[in-house]
């Protein structure tokens, strides 16, 4: 089954400073992902490979075409919603890892990766289940009561990755999820995300690591100037 069939997608950005010149940095993006697929996207920087993503989580509202989005109340276009209903897929079935974790002050490394689960669950329970993916992703004890605004880059990489999986989602959208990460956290992190698609999460992955596209993926798309490549459509 689909989870996701894009159509004609395109984003085109104003420049107001420069007298409103149009920059096209998406042009008739056209693919489906099926449940449990992990789509590998890759390009030069600069060919729109962020902003399609953020047009897929609605952080960037796109210019026109449909990203028709089989959620469980059916089926939905992203592009069209309303801002209510993005905010409750982002809560229960959309998520995205950024490359850099936002800082949120004053919360917990713990408290950071279950914030999804302390809404609605029990929290004895979603704090043991951050501590049990902190430990997989070896994160030192003694941070993961401590605030990540002074953590590592790699660290922080860990805490944004468990933050947007522990939730089981339907669909994942991860912007680099092993650049500054060793071999043997890259490993974690990879094998992770394969847990969850054995559950049936759909994942679209940016990366420019040989390796990890290689372990991770089942088919990659390449964006050159905003299109999708010969190549990566007919794959
Ligand atoms: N908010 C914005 N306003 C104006 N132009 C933007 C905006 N976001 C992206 N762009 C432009 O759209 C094009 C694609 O950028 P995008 O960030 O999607 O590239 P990328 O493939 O993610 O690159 P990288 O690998 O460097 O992260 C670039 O020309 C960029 O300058
Ligand atoms: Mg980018």
């Amino acid at each position: 089954m689909n989870i996701l069939e894009i159509n004609n997608l395109s984003k085109v950005f104003r420049l107001h400073i420069l007298h409103g010149k149009k920059i096209e940095a998406l042009k008739n993006i056209q693919f489906s992902v099926q449940e449990g697929e992990i789509i590998g996207l890759t390009g030069k920087s600069g060919s729109g490979k962020s902003s399609l993503m953020k047009c897929l989580y609605r952080t960037y509202l796109a210019s026109s075409g449909e990203i028709l989005f089989s959620s469980r109340a059916g089926k939905i276009d992203l592009v069209r919603a309303d801002d209510h209903a993005i905010i409750a897929l982002r809560k229960t079935e959309i998520t995205y890892c950024s490359q850099f974790l936002s800082v949120i002050p004053r919360v917990t490394a713990v408290d950071v990766v279950c914030e999804s689960l302390l809404r609605t669950g029990n929290k004895e329970e979603a704090r043991a289940k951050a501590r049990g993916m902190l430990e997989m992703l070896g994160l030192p004890t003694e941070l993961w009561d401590a605030f990540p605004v002074t953590f590592s880059g790699g660290e922080q990489q860990r805490i944004n990755v468990a933050r947007a999986i522990i939730g089981d989602p339907r669909l994942l959208l991860i912007d680099e999820p092993t650049a500054s990460l060793d071999q043997k956290t890259k490993d974690t992190v990879i094998d992770m995300i394969l847990e969850l698609k054995k559950k049936g999460t759909s994942v679209i992955c940016i990366s420019h690591d040989e390796y990890t596209l290689e372990r991770l993926t089942d088919r990659r798309l390449d964006l050159r100037f905003g299109e999708l490549t010969e190549a990566a459509m007919v794959s």
